[in-house]
This record gives C-alpha cells, structure tokens and sequence, in this order.
C-alpha cells in the first residue's frame, strides 16, 4: 500500500518569533491538484528542495538538512528560512510516516508564483523505495563529464552550483545515459579531470587505508550522509579528508561508495568497466550508523 502526506507552509520571515506554526500549515491532498499555474517551481525549476530520510518515524539529520537548506536559499537569493518553522512541519510529518519503515520526507521552497509577492513552500512524505539491493549487492558506476572545468564555481557563481535547487532535469539525463552505458548511476567528472558527486549522492573512496571525500567548494553539494558517516569513522579513530580529487584516484581507490538520505550507502563494484572489491562489512557498518537514529 503507498501512502503519501503531504503540508502547505506560508513561509515565515527567519526571525518570526512564535514558537508555534501550527497556524501556518495547511495539510493537502497529496493526490489533488495544488499548485498554481503560474507556480515557478514548475515553470522554471526555480526553487529548492531538502530530501530527508526517516527511519521507523525519526527525521534523520533535521539540523544538516535545515542548515543546507537556508544554504541553498541564500546562493538562489531566496528569503532566509525560518529553522522552527520548517522544524514544525517536519515533526508534522515525521508522525504520519510509519513506526516500522522507511520514508522520505521533502522539503519544497520555490520562488512562488509569478508576480507574486512570496515564496510558495510545502513538505510532503511518502514511503522510501526499497534500497536493499543497491545496499547489499552494490551498484556499477560510470564517470560522465560535467562540462564545466573545477574553477567555474567560483567564475560563474550564477550557475547556483552549491544550490540544492528544484532544477534536476540535467541530473535525471545523467542517470539515463548512465544506464544506456550499461550502469546503475554516474559520476561527475570536470572537463579538466576532477572527480565530483554523483547526481543524486556523494561518493566517498577509500585510498591507502584514508576515506576521502570532493571538497564541496562550491561546485557540489555538501552531502548530510557523508557528513554523518566521516563523523562516525572519526569516532572509530579513522582518517577522513576533503580533497580535490583528480579522475586518477579512481583507480587507487580499493573501495568506494554512494552515499545520500534514502539510498544510504551503495558499494560501487564497478567503475567505467574496472572491478572494484566490495567490502561487505565496512558496508553493513555504514549502513547500521546510518538506520540507527540520528539528530
Ligand atoms: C547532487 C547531490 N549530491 C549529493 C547528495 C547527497 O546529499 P545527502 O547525503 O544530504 O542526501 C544529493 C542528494 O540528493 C544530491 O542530489
């Protein structure tokens, strides 16, 4: 049986001091119609969005996720979020997801309808895909070429490269023509030889016994999951580091991962046609932090 929950939030100003929005929210049904046409989220991607795991009813990583988001809005030139506000309507929704399951819950926040006066924001949940196969059997990846060298984060900050906004066409495109490739997913690679995100997650390698992660320096997201499980390697006294990593490392890497809110980790077994060993325990490891709860 799917199901599906789905509130209508009249955003608030980041320094509203009520401490309860209750009167802010509007639950919808999820199945009817609900936005204007002249909504810009639809019309032009032009919004942004949080996509949160939940775990038997807990909201995973609230704080990351909120943090990010008012991230994203500042890049897009958006109103600052208000964290109670969005906080509220997270609980809201955490309570209709079920006790012994998984589930997504989304943040929306789009520029609202055109000409008007703003923003337009909702949350919505529903049950999480089931993501077993992906995290025990592992995925087959390709690189792909993101078009654009390292530097245009900085050159180019209209490009809203840091932004988790509502405009994903061109990451769905990637997962496609991963697939036409004979793969599971993509990853990014600059045009002059970095390696970056996957479309819809981070990817951690494991080099001369080190976790290394993209340094999110502005061309990439700085992903919730990745921050959690460096946070828990740490704590089992592993090494971690940001760098900027050039495509060669690929091949040093003697594990690797695709990590993210819903998936979690995903073993990569192969990239661009090179075997990769699938380190099942230090997957189960990851994947147990990652189920358990988490603030
Ligand atoms: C482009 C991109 N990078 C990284 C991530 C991973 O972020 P998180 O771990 O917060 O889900 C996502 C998640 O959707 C993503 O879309």
């Amino acid at each position: 049986m799917t199901w599906r929950f789905a509130l209508v939030i009249e955003p608030a100003a980041s320094d509203d001091s009520r401490t309860d929005f209750g009167g802010t929210f509007t639950e919808i049904d999820p199945s009817a119609p609900a936005l204007s046409v002249g909504e810009l989220s639809t019309q032009r991607g032009d919004g942004i969005f949080e996509s949160i795991g939940v775990i038997d009813g807990h909201a995973q990583e609230v704080d990351a996720h909120l943090d990010r988001l008012a991230h994203s809005a500042s890049i897009c030139d958006l109103p600052a979020p208000s964290a109670r506000q969005w906080r509220q309507a997270i609980d809201i929704a955490a309570t209709h997801c079920p006790a012994d399951a998984e589930a997504v819950i989304k943040l929306i926040l789009s520029r609202g309808v055109e000409h008007g006066p703003t923003p337009t924001a909702w949350v919505t949940a529903a049950e999480a895909a089931d993501n077993t196969r992906a995290r025990t059997e592992g995925i087959t990846v390709v690189t792909l070429d993101r078009g654009y060298g390292i530097d245009v984060p900085a050159r180019a900050p209209w490009l809203l490269l840091g932004a988790k906004t509502l405009s994903y066409a061109v990451n769905m495109a990637s997962i496609r023509e991963a697939k036409r490739r004979g793969a599971d997913d993509a990853v990014y690679v600059t045009s002059d030889g970095f390696v970056l995100e996957a479309p819809t997650a981070s990817l951690i390698l494991r080099v001369d016994g080190r976790f290394v992660t993209p340094a999110p320096n502005g061309g990439i997201l700085h992903g919730t999951t990745q921050l959690s499980l460096f946070e828990h390697l740490e704590a089992l006294g592993e090494e971690t580091s940001y760098e900027t990593v050039p495509v060669s490392m690929l091949g040093e890497a003697d594990a690797a991962w695709l990590v993210s809110s819903v998936r979690l980790a995903a073993p990569i077994r192969r990239i661009d046609g090179r075997d990769l060993a699938l380190d099942a325990e230090a997957t189960a490891s990851f994947n147990r932090h990652l189920l358990s709860p988490r603030d």
